[in-house]
């Protein structure tokens, strides 16, 4: 029976973050086993956790309705019922599930107290009257504790139930040795769940044929989703290995699959895109969105460009601002001051539906994914964008425990894309977002400029255990990297871009 939970479940089962949850665990609130919590303790630890809002009956709920359309269709081809009564049975079923649960729990403590008491009369002696005596005095206790049974199901069998439900709707998958944890849900295969997640699982053709995507499955169960061409060998297969792409999982599974570990890791891409969509800034600059060709993605770590040939003439290198957890779907923002420029006339010329060559990715100033400290995001003017994407994969790998975004605008330049940055700060608990104009005057000290105290320091006792990731004009990034320094941050952990000044 799962009493046990992975983080990651338990973080979906009481609606929090998995950070939040290792918060608690690094303080001693909520203790671990071999890696995993217990349901009780999570109840105890989370008595807030509004168990009539289930999110997970949510989803089933979309699922249900995103099914309803062809529902009949899959009744006539496969003999089954539809999806919609399908989960409807499934969500009855939980509530049977909570009930016996319920019960199940409160006989089992019932009979492990009575049990006690039993044996303490053993140790005993008694005459038969006494003996008697006691024996109806236990009697009396067994009856009045039945009658105050209450019916309300403990909260526990529901997180239980729940929990059970989600093994249904979603798998889990841990990847060994790196310790990433996903979910696959719908109808997702291994890779897909990984991609979107923001991994870099090594893959190619995403079709079976190349066998890039081969992982060893440690425990769980698979399902394939399509016959691949590539053939593993003999060996391979004894050894539990798969195709990523072709398979999507069963039961929670362990995986052992190598991470790209670096951006040279990666391989060089060339891709023919769409222009999607085309969206002119208030500050004027332009908001690009690129659509990849199907069933291929662009991989790159959050941070990294990529070089763009346009259609009618020019290219350039920008930082992609959309997470690599959508390789499928690129965006860019073409700066304003290249408005004047040749490139700057050929993106105005863009048009939804052209083409444009993407090549790349490009540059080391990437999001370190195995980073589990509070962590700094500084960008003035464009530097903005090599940190958006760092900060969106940051959000969904959810490793980061807290998120300090500090922004800067040069004089005359705006707070390009502000909403989603106020957006984070609302929806997220650990996410904190300041903006200021940068003089970038000459009597700043670079030792100690005169905003660094309404920034880091008014947020940090104490930056050692920080990380933190600047971009921005070269002498912006030089004051705020040696005000950081002096402000105790560690150099190892200081990762700078500059841009043209
Ligand atoms: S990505 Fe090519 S076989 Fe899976």
């Amino acid at each position: 029976m799962p009493d046990l939970l992975k983080l990651s479940r338990a973080a979906r089962l009481a609606g929090v973050s998995r950070s939040d949850l290792q918060d608690k665990i690094r303080s001693g609130v909520l203790e671990t086993f071999e890696g995993k919590v217990k349901i009780t303790d999570l109840v105890r630890v989370y008595p807030q956790v509004d168990l009539d809002r289930d999110p997970m009956l949510e989803k089933m709920q979309r699922i249900k309705d995103n099914a309803r359309a062809k529902g009949a269709l899959e009744t006539r081809e496969t003999g089954l019922p539809s999806a919609e009564i399908l989960l409807q049975r499934l969500h009855s079923l939980a509530g049977m599930l909570i009930d016996t649960k319920s019960r199940l729990d409160y006989q089992t403590e019932l009979l492990t107290t009575l049990s006690g008491k039993l044996g303490e009369l053993s140790q005993m002696k008694l005459s038969s009257e006494e003996l008697h005596a006691k024996i109806e005095g236990l009697d009396r206790w067994l009856r009045d504790v039945l009658a105050e049974r209450h019916e309300k199901p403990e909260d526990s069998a529901v997180l239980f139930a729940r929990n059970l439900l989600l093994h249904v709707i979603a798998a889990s998958v841990k990847l060994i040795p790196s310790g990433h944890e996903f979910f696959v849900e719908g109808g997702d295969t291994i890779l897909q769940a990984a991609v979107r997640k923001g991994l870099h699982v090594g893959y190619g053709c995403n079709d079976g044929s190349c066998g890039a995507c081969k992982a060893r499955l440690i425990s769980g169960e698979v399902i394939e989703t399509q016959k691949p061409l590539y053939r593993l060998s003999p060996h391979e297969q004894q050894m539990g290995y798969l195709l990523m792409c072709c398979n999507s999982a069963v039961t929670d599974l362990t995986l052992e699959a190598a991470l790209a570990a670096s951006p040279a890791e990666l391989p060089m891409q060339e891709l023919s895109c769409q222009v999607e969509q085309l969206q002119r800034l208030p500050c004027g600059s332009q908001l690009l969105q690129l659509q990849v060709p199907q069933a291929q993605n662009f991989q790159f770590f959050a941070g990294q460009s990529a070089e763009l040939e346009l259609p009618r003439g020019g290219a350039v290198g920008l930082p992609v601002i959309s997470c690599p957890c959508d390789g499928a779907r690129l965006q860019f923002v073409a700066p304003e001051q290249q408005e004047e420029g040749a490139v700057s006339a050929a993106f105005g010329a863009l048009a939804v539906g052209d083409a444009v060559k993407v090549r790349g990715p490009f540059g080391d100033f990437v999001l370190d994914v195995e980073t589990e400290t509070p962590t700094l995001f500084i960008a003035c003017d464009e530097g903005f964008s090599a940190v958006k994407s760092m900060i969106e994969h940051g959000i969904s790998i959810d490793r980061i425990p807290a998120f300090y975004l500090y922004r800067f605008a040069s004089p005359g330049r705006a707070f390009y894309l502000e909403n989603i940055c106020r957006a984070w700060a609302d929806s997220l608990d650990n996410f904190v977002y300041r903006a200021k104009p940068w003089l970038g005057e000459a009597s700043d000290t670079l030792s100690s400029p005169p905003w660094a105290a309404d920034f880091g320091a008014a947020d940090f006792a104490d930056l050692s255990e920080a990380t933190a990731y600047l971009a921005g004009p070269g002498l912006f990034v030089d004051q705020v990297a040696h005000a950081l320094i002096d402000l105790g941050l560690n150099q190892d952990q200081l990762h700078l871009s500059r841009l043209a000044n």
